[in-house]
């Protein structure tokens, strides 16, 4: 053990392991990741470049893909595995990631009836024709043919990886694609020997191993990905992903990779509101089952919380997915101990996830380089400038790390007493408590550059003019929009900001105007007041205190009354694709009216008139939280229009719009100085 792991008592995480002979530094997998940066399956530099820069950074394991094994498996942005003719790209990616000495798996991919005929250009294959809820496609229900011929695109993919320079494979059974749905039996309903009890639904996905092991030879490497329990009801669980496990052992894989359940779930398994490392338990029942080394997956933005799952015995490896994307050098940093250091994942999910079902390249939030490591290199200006930033949100504060990086003399004004702006206050919403993270993750980066910061300063025009600037970057936010409605100035109608700021008192029946993601999110922080947290929940289950169906209602139902009034159809429009369906789910978990379509006439004394479906109605309340929208707060570039030669405005000061877009504009303009 050298010194430098002691430092950081992390000292699991360091400590080297063994994939059957495949020795890896350290204990972090960067698990497989669709980045669509491979356009027809070709490796391009991009890919090259987005690896190598997370292989410097000290990581144990990287896992390529998915790669589709055949033409049903996926579609064309992803990592080609299907074809001789990816061999030589693939060669590239390993060797320059092997220059860093971090091994790669390729994953071996196909997503059966998740694959989206549009893309595949051909009818999706499954065991059975069972319509997919994701794509709203049926599939054809595979031949005796078909199986074979897949059961050969999982060996040949194999081959293939290996010949490509690949130290390991990892065959995909996990989220519900094909393999998952031979598992399980609500996607097969096969009469064969490949359908009926879960001996005969686990023979594919065993076939597909051996068939694998056989492809590969006995020495190499081979990782399974499943599901720790498929969430979804009347399918598998634990018990059966457990002994799965077993009969992949006993086929002679080497690791199982352990993540949480399908993409057709309804419990989150991504998102910001899965408290970091959830899934864990999963992982600890299959290493219970097992006697090779088990990944453990979902949400391991803190290496710390890494090492002590570690420790404690439930998993002997950790992915970390988009951490990885957020920081390529996390593995070093918390090696060195340099844990404060580490710019966190906060699952946000605006420029990965969300980015992938929108078919657009992986991109990342708090990583505005992600994806494009060749274009940005953070090199210093040719000519340093004195740059004055004023507002110190989200797009503020990168403008500022960034110019800053680049040598450039940086005063960020900011014009209240702490750094953060609106992220402040969407962190107090239910489920974004990680916004925080990103709080003190930008204030760290502000803090350790030599950004001179003055808080609780209102820039003027004179005041930024007296600074002398070569350029001035104004990121002055946005504020509440006021809608025009009669009423809208009585005592009873608040802020959805002061709300969360907890400087507004609300009483007890509360309509929310406005149904898009600061309306719904202030919903949820109101209808959440009055319920039970985690440590009164574990009391009360330990004690046997309640019965179950009490329990569910006390950790769902508060004392407040609460109803969102939308004008649009739907409510949430402007949240992430791959979120808003978990933050509706829990509107109507917590019991929040959501009326759309409403065209609000006029706020009365005992609640909202509008007009919903025509039809005019009084809604009662007697508070009404606005959340109608944010007007861009501009004014100081008005100012400076004409009296500053370089200047810009971004973030919402510009257009209101996300923190993704917001961070990117500031990276986007300090780049440019
Ligand atoms: C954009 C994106 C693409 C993904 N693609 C794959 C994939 O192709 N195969 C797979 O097994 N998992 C895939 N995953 C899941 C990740 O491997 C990982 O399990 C998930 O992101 C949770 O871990 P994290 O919190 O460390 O990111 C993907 C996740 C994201 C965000």
């Amino acid at each position: 053990m050298d010194q430098g792991i002691e430092a950081t008592k992390l000292r699991r995480l360091f400590t080297p392991i063994t994939i059957g002979n495949l020795r890896l530094a350290n204990r972090i997998v960067m698990p497989a990741i669709h980045l669509s940066y491979t356009p027809q399956g070709f490796v391009t530099d991009t890919l090259i470049e987005f690896y190598v820069e997370r292989a410097a950074g000290g990581v144990g394991l990287i896992i390529v893909g998915g790669c589709p094994v055949d033409e049903y498996g996926g579609g064309p942005f992803m990592v080609g595995l299907s074809d001789d003719e990816f061999v030589p790209g693939l060669t590239r990616l390993t060797q320059a990631v092997h220059e860093h000495g971090v091994p790669l798996a390729a994953q071996l991919y196909h997503a059966g009836r998740y694959s989206l005929s549009a893309l595949i250009g051909r009818q999706p294959l499954a065991p059975s024709a069972v319509e997919s809820s994701l794509t709203r496609e049926t599939p054809r229900e595979m031949s005796t043919e078909d199986v074979h011929r897949t059961l050969n695109s999982f060996a040949n993919a194999a081959s293939r990886a290996k010949r490509a320079g690949f130290d390991a494979v990892e065959i995909s059974a996990s989220a519900g694609y094909l393999l998952s749905q031979f598992l399980s039996p609500l996607t097969n309903l096969r009469e064969d020997d490949y359908g009926g009890d879960l001996e005969s639904r686990m023979r594919f996905p065993l076939e597909v191993a051996r068939a694998v092991r056989e492809a590969v030879g006995p020495d190499y490497p081979v990782i399974v990905r499943i599901a720790g329990n498929d969430f979804v009801s009347g399918g598998n669980t634990s018990r059966e992903a457990c002994s799965f496990a077993r009969e992949l052992e006993g086929a002679g894989v080497d690791a199982i990779n352990v993540t949480g359940g399908w993409h057709e779930t309804r419990v989150p398994q991504i998102t910001m509101a899965v408290p970091r490392g959830a899934f864990s338990y999963l992982a600890g029942r299959v290493k219970q089952a097992v006697n090779v080394p088990v990944i453990s997956s979902n949400r391991y933005s803190d290496p710390a919380l890494a090492d002590r799952v570690l420790r404690q015995g439930a998993a002997d490896l950790i992915a970390m997915g988009r951490p990885l994307i957020a920081d390529p050098e996390l593995p070093r940093k918390a090696r060195e101990g340099r844990l404060d250091e580490i710019i966190r994942c906060v699952a946000c999910n605006q420029g990965c996830f969300d980015h992938i079902f929108s078919l657009e390249p992986v991109a990342c939030l708090v990583n505005p380089r992600a994806g494009q490591e060749g274009r940005y290199e953070l090199q210093r200006a040719a000519s340093l400038k004195k740059v004055v930033v004023v507002g110190g949100g989200p797009a503020g504060m990168e403008a500022a790390i960034t110019a800053s990086r680049r040598g450039h003399r940086v005063t960020l004004f900011e014009e209240h007493g702490r750094l953060g702006g609106q992220l402040n206050l969407a962190s107090m919403a239910p489920g974004r408590e990680e916004l925080g993270t990103l709080i003190l993750s930008l204030c760290g980066q502000v803090e350790r550059e030599d950004v001179e910061i003055r808080l609780a300063h209102r820039a003027t025009s004179s005041l930024v003019l007296e600074c002398n600037p070569d350029a001035v970057v104004v990121a002055t936010g946005g504020e509440p929009a006021i809608p025009e409605i009669p009423g809208v100035e009585s005592e009873h109608v608040v802020q959805a900001w002061d709300v969360l700021a907890d400087q507004a008192d609300v009483g007890q029946k509360v309509v929310v105007l406005g149904g898009g993601a600061t309306g719904c999110l202030v919903a949820l922080y109101v209808a959440q007041m009055g319920t039970i947290d985690a440590p009164a929940l574990r009391f009360l289950v330990e004690n046997k205190a309640e019965s179950w169906e009490t329990l569910e209602e006390l950790v769902t139902r508060g004392v407040k009354d609460v109803t969102v009034v939308e004008m649009l159809p739907k409510l949430g429009k402007d949240i992430g694709l791959t979120t808003r369906w978990t933050v509706l789910q829990a509107l109507r978990r917590y019991g929040v009216e959501m009326i759309a379509n409403a065209s609000v006439k006029q706020i009365l004394p005992q609640g909202v008139l509008a007009v919903i479906d025509e039809q005019e109605r009084l809604v009662g309340a007697d508070t009404i939280i606005l959340a109608t929208g944010v007007a861009p707060h501009n004014s100081l570039h008005e100012e400076l229009k004409g009296r500053v030669e370089d200047l810009h405005l971004i973030g919402d000061a510009k257009v209101p719009r996300k923190a993704y877009d917001a961070v990117r504009e500031g990276f986007e303009v300090a780049m440019g100085l």
